[in-house]
């Protein structure tokens, strides 16, 4: 294991009811924020009056800030800055998915700089500083109500690129997971599809005695594969809602990957994907992940894939590990594919994309270095990946 620093300052409000502590937490910081949200599930589901409901008991001004989409571009984080600068905000309040608590994070940054926001993401600024931002989730996937990440999209250039920064953490969130019963079929299963797509991310490093945080992501993923089919089946399942959500913010909180580098390689190639037709996030997660898996199969991370097998699908390991390892990719599939009835692949997606565009993703996918720490991944190798998943 190596040394690491670990400080999450998110302040974690769980459960039922706990959208009461919202007006007292913000008023801590601003009583004149921003509320950002999405395109319209808060204002189906009541989330949006009751949100405004406290914020106003406490009489703390509101602008707001809805309309943003999934895979959020960076029209939106422009406008929120505008917005900020003209209201002399002091405060980003997000509800709704990893998607508008990414545009709240990259919004508040944005608001403390002259410069254009895209420069954060094409790397030529580093973030220091930004206004706090909290957050109501409503959908369990990304972990970004309590990490450094905010993801966003460029639809003119057709890039879609992350930021990574302390400042960005949330000071506090609240996961009430009777919130998240309304998100559709589909995106539960993209959601859970996410969360497992972290965990596996993080598992398959290359660093030697990570026991605890690889038992820790274990249990994470046994938490997905248990309660992403049932929360499908029963939308209002409390304990499904609640496990799910706890095992989304559990696993991108920094926690599982204390002490190793996650690979990241495959969620580097479905951005790509998502900036470029608008996939649901988890859903290109899930079918590059068994591909990749194939891919990096070998003498050197046979150990991971055993360990996967065994410990994550009950497999009892073969003679040939080889077989072993497979068997573990094959329950990986049939999770994705038939437990949580994603598509198999792309087309069934109605991606198409012919030899020359494949090539010319994989790479952009490349322009910041080569991918991945368990196998190294070039330029070639993240074509072929792309090739299986059409
Ligand atoms: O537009 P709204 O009204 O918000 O509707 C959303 C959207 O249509 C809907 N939804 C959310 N909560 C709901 C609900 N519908 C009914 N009831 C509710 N309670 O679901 C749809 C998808 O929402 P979105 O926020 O896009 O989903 P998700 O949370 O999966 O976020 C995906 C985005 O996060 C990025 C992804 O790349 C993608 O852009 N990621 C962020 C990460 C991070 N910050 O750490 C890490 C991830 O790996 C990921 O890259
Ligand atoms: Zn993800």
């Amino acid at each position: 294991m190596e040394n690491f620093e670990y400080h999450v300052p998110t302040k974690i409000f769980f459960g039922s009811n706990q959208l009461g502590n919202l007006g007292e937490e913000v008023s801590r910081y601003s009583n004149n924020i921003l509320l950002v949200y999405g395109t319209g599930s808060i204002r189906q589901n009541g989330i949006y009056e009751r949100v405004m409901e406290e914020l106003l008991s406490y009489d703390i001004k509101v602008t707001e800030l809805g309309g943003i989409q999934a895979n959020p571009d960076i029209e939106s984080v422009r406008a929120g800055k505008a917005l900020c600068r003209k209201e002399a905000i002091n405060f980003v309040l997000a509800v709704g998915g990893g998607s508008v608590i990414d545009c709240a994070k990259a919004i508040a940054a944005a608001a403390c700089y002259d410069n254009d926001p895209w420069d954060f993401f094409l790397r030529k600024l580093r973030i220091s500083k930004a206004l706090p931002v909290g957050s109501v989730l409503t959908l369990s996937a990304t972990g970004s109500e309590m990490n450094r990440n905010a993801v966003i999209s460029n639809r003119e250039t057709g890039a879609k690129l992350p930021v990574n920064e302390d400042v960005l953490k949330p000071v506090f969130s609240i996961l009430d997971p009777e919130f998240s019963y309304s998100v559709s079929r589909y995106q539960t299963a993209a959601g859970t599809a996410d969360i497992m797509s972290h965990c596996i991310e993080q598992y398959f490093s290359a660093e030697a005695n990570t026991y605890i945080q690889d038992r820790l992501t274990e249990s994470l993923m046994k938490t997905c594969i248990h309660y992403g089919p049932l929360a499908m089946q029963e939308p209002e399942n409390y304990d499904a809602r609640a496990n799910l959500m706890w095992a989304s913010t559990l696993a991108l909180n920094g926690m599982l990957s204390a002490g190793k580098q996650g690979d990241w390689a495959t969620h580097q190639i479905e951005h790509k994907i998502s900036a470029l037709y608008d996939l649901a996030h988890g859903v290109g997660l899930a079918i590059i992940t068994p591909h990749w898996m194939e891919y990096v199969l070998s003498e050197n991370s046979i150990e991971k894939f055993l360990a996967y097998a065994s410990n994550v699908w009950g497999l009892v390991v073969q003679d040939d590990p080889f077989a072993t390892a497979r068997e573990g990719i094959n329950k990986t599939r049939e999770f994705f594919f038939d437990k949580l009835e994603i598509a198999d692949s792309l087309r069934k997606e109605n991606i198409e994309a012919d030899d020359q565009l494949l090539e010319k993703m994989a790479e952009d996918i490349v322009r910041f270095g080569p991918l991945g720490k368990i196998k190294i991944l070039d330029k070639d190798d993240v074509y072929c990946i792309l090739k299986k998943c059409i």
